[in-house]
């Protein structure tokens, strides 16, 4: 994780140059606006919490395809659209599943498509690098937990 960290960390740098990282006031707040500091540490080691995952894995590893209107099946995965575009939200390749299903993760097809099981398409992020199996199990363990955010 740690090199995924850093990749995050070099985005926001640039960010930063061309738009204030965090909108705006810049110092001391993190990508969604909060202070650094408070709660989880979005640069630490990666927990089963929606704050660390976004931090840790749909910024920097899926928003780059997954984000703005011709984001693929609809999905975006940046920091303010991807709460409300998995929890509760039938998948556009199989809408029979929840992107992701509530304290089911073996039935959320976000999972489905992280371990290259899916019914339809690829396995994420496309073309790889997968996730390795901690990450992936902390995401699972989330879902597991009631998906709060
Ligand atoms: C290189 C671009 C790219 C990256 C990076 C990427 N995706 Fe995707 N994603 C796609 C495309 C294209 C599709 C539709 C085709 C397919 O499923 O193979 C897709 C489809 C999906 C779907 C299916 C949505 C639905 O409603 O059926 C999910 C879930 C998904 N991606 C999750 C992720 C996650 C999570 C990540 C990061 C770990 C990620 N993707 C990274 C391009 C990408």
């Amino acid at each position: 994780m740690r090199s995924v960290y850093w990749k995050w960390g070099a985005a926001c740098v640039v960010a930063a140059l061309a738009a204030g990282c965090g909108g705006g006031s810049g110092d001391g707040l993190d990508a969604n606006g909060r202070p650094l500091g408070e709660g989880e540490d979005p640069g630490g080691p990666m927990t089963a919490s929606f704050r660390s995952i976004q931090a840790q894995v749909f910024t920097p590893v899926c928003s780059g395809c997954h984000a703005g209107g011709a984001a693929p099946a609809g999905l975006r995965l940046d920091a303010g659209n991807s709460y409300m575009m998995l929890v509760d939200v039938a998948s556009v390749e199989v809408p029979a599943l929840k992107r992701v299903q509530r304290g089911n993760a073996n039935n959320s097809y976000l999972i489905h498509k992280l371990e290259g099981h899916a019914a339809v398409g690829a396995r994420m992020p496309l073309g790889g690098p997968f996730l390795d199996a901690a990450t992936i199990s902390l995401i699972r363990r989330w879902i597991d937990n009631g998906a709060q955010q």
